[in-house]
């Protein structure tokens, strides 16, 4: 699959912050880990919580309905391992964001 751009270098969130992003039907969560960018996607597997929503503590992005944590680079849940969210590679190119679904 080729990369899409997402959106510009500009719109991405902070260190320490996550943000959702739209690609075609679907919803992105990505999240700024101390600088480095990656992108998983935004349903919790939980009841579907909308992880670009959350906070980032401890490197990891906080659903905000009820708190389980996901490591964004991994799509790993941080209290059970055989939970995992699809993650997409992700990278900046001059102005652009682009993702690789
Ligand atoms: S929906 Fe994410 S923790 Fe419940």
């Amino acid at each position: 699959m080729p990369f899409t751009r997402i959106a510009a270098k500009s719109d991405l969130p902070e260190p320490g912050e996550a943000r959702e992003f739209t690609v075609g039907e679907k919803v992105v969560c990505v999240a700024n880990v101390n600088g480095t960018i990656s992108a998983m996607d935004n349903v919790c597997l939980h009841r579907g919580g909308p992880l670009g929503q959350g906070v980032i503590m401890d490197d990891k992005v906080v659903c905000p309905w009820h708190g389980w944590e996901w490591d964004p680079q991994t799509g790993q849940a941080g209290h059970n391992a055989a939970f995992r969210v699809a993650v997409y590679p992700i990278k900046v190119e001059g102005e652009d964001v682009l993702i690789e679904m």
